[in-house]
């Protein structure tokens, strides 16, 4: 068995965690304490987190999607292969050092995708995006934690709150859609989207590419809007 080599370390903003990028032959693994955040090797879940939101968007032909977390770029990688070319996908990335880390060492694991020249990339909180921009976006992906909880910072917790939903769902175009990757399902979390105007799919899908490995679980929230196009529930107050 190869040992797993240590190839960087960097301070998670805000927080005294450390977030680490280690190697093992050809995997790589982004680690957050002793959870794994990402690992090269399953990643079939990330991708049809992109496959399951292009596919409600694809009428569309000039879409703007934001990503909310760019860990290794296979959700930026596998949205870019079913985006038009007039397209627009803004990447929210909250550690500089994971975007250096995708220029270098990950950068041919999801066949580059920051080169492509309609990515625009943050090195921001997606937190701060959402007050920035209001009915932006035709589609936001977020996977920054492994579910709604809080992982890579305790600061996190806020965005699944009834506050910080409300203000992914200001963020949407009016049909806009907001799509969530997240280890397991979670009931509360869903009555929680329900609250701030989502009408929720959904989704499990495995883990690894080719219908391998266990189940993960990706909610398709679109925003709920009534006969007048107002939003049905949430206020959409910015974070
Ligand atoms: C699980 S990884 C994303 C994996 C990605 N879907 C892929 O296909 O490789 C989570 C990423 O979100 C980033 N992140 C965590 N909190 C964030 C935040 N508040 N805003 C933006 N990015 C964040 C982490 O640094 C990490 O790069």
């Amino acid at each position: 068995m190869i040992p797993w080599q240590l190839l960087d370390s960097t301070k998670v903003p805000g927080e005294n965690e450390e977030l680490r990028l280690y190697r093992r032959g050809e995997e790589f693994s982004i680690r957050i304490g002793v959870a794994e955040l990402m690992n090269s090797r399953v990643h079939g879940s990330e991708d049809a987190m992109s496959h399951l939101a292009c596919a409600r968007i694809a009428s569309i032909p000039c879409s703007r999607v934001l990503i909310g977390g760019l860990g290794m770029g296979y959700t930026l990688a596998a949205a870019l292969k079913r985006l038009g070319s007039e397209s627009r996908v803004v990447v929210a990335e909250l550690v500089p050092a994971v975007v250096a880390w995708n220029r270098g060492p990950l950068g041919s694991l999801a066949g580059h995708p920051l080169d492509d020249e309609r990515v625009t990339v943050r090195e921001v909180d997606v937190a701060q995006i959402l007050r920035e921009e209001q009915r932006s976006y035709d589609a936001i992906l977020l996977d920054v934690d492994n579910g709604p909880r809080g992982l890579t910072r305790k600061g996190n917790g806020r965005l699944y709150s009834q506050t910080g939903l409300e203000s992914f769902c200001a963020a949407l175009r009016p049909a806009g859609i907001f799509v969530l990757w997240s280890a397991s399902p979670d009931l509360a979390f869903v009555q929680r989207l329900n609250k701030a105007g989502f009408a929720v799919d959904e989704e499990r899908v495995r883990a690894r590419s080719h219908h391998g490995g266990g189940y993960h679980t990706i909610w398709i929230a679109a925003r709920d809007v009534g006969p007048r196009g107002v939003p049905t529930g949430g206020k959409g107050q910015p974070l």
